[in-house]
């Protein structure tokens, strides 16, 4: 199977319907520990959702009364985004963010900080954020180690998809969203938060098209891989039911209280 060497909002843009129609929401515990790690109430802040894509974080954050505008480079993505989310949608890149020093309480990257530049979009999420503000990044993940089809399942991805990335990968790991945070002089805290997804094997197929590694392939691959997953699938899930155990990690990192206070500036 073939990988195509392409940007993400590019492969994201291909397959912008199956991602609005099947991939996961954010469980309430995410929102609740990004407002304790940050110190910041989402009722009420300036929160800048970049990579915000069909807009599933974007609709969590303004469903909690956030005021949300969403940043994303794919074009098609953002439409998805804007035919049913009221706020403000912005095509660009989460790198150089059009947007003036201090807007913002909060800046997000739900599933896509390990698609922009590491210490650019870092550097730009501090600037854009004012005294007191911080930065959060989170990925949904499966939990491959609390069932054995899930991990299976991950082992046949990786075989099959040569951009696979997860944890059937050596060493796989959450991208070091930390450490850059770390390195730009932010007060950092990271958790985890495990969660059960009650999902129709249709969705689940549906929602592994919309991989960047599945989306890679060539449509041909992508065809064989979700017939084969079908039947793996069915053969654990005989009634087309799945549940499958997930964790979210999060970090954020906060700024300080003043200017050119990096630590712990908050209460
Ligand atoms: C996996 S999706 C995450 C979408 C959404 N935040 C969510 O929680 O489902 C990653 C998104 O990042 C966007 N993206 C990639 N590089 C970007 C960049 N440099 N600036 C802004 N968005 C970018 C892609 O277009 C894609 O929509």
């Amino acid at each position: 199977m073939n990988r195509l060497p392409e940007l993400s909002h590019h492969v994201f843009d291909r397959v912008a319907e199956a991602y609005d129609a099947a991939r996961p929401e954010y469980p309430e515990a995410l929102y609740l520990a990004l407002e304790e790690l940050s110190g910041i109430r989402l009722d009420g802040a300036r929160v800048l959702d970049v990579g915000a894509g069909t807009g599933i974080s974007t609709r969590g954050l303004l469903d909690r009364g956030a005021r949300a505008v969403a940043v994303d480079r794919g074009g098609r993505m953002l439409s998805l985004l804007r035919a049913r989310t009221a706020c403000h949608a912005m095509l660009a890149d989460g790198n150089t963010l059009p947007f003036r020093d201090g807007v913002a309480d909060l800046v997000t990257y739900a599933q896509a900080w390990h698609w922009l530049d590491p210490a650019l979009s870092i550097a730009e999420a501090v600037r854009v954020t004012g005294p007191g503000g911080a930065v959060a990044g989170w990925w949904n993940s499966v939990d491959a180690g609390k069932a054995d089809w899930l991990a299976a399942y991950q082992v046949r991805l990786a075989e099959s998809c040569a951009g696979y990335i997860g944890p059937a990968l050596p060493g796989w790991s959450m991208p070091p969203i930390a450490g850059a945070m770390g390195d730009a002089g932010l007060h950092v805290e990271e958790t985890w938060i495990s969660w059960t997804r009650g999902v129709r094997l249709d969705d689940f197929l549906t929602d592994l098209r919309s991989y960047s590694y599945v989306a890679a392939l060539d449509p041909e691959s992508v065809e064989e891989l979700v017939t084969r997953e079908r039947a793996e699938l069915r053969k654990v899930f005989a009634d087309g039911r799945l549940t499958v155990p997930m964790r979210v990690y999060l970090a954020v990192g906060r700024k300080g209280a003043a200017e050119g206070d990096g630590e712990g500036g908050r209460p």
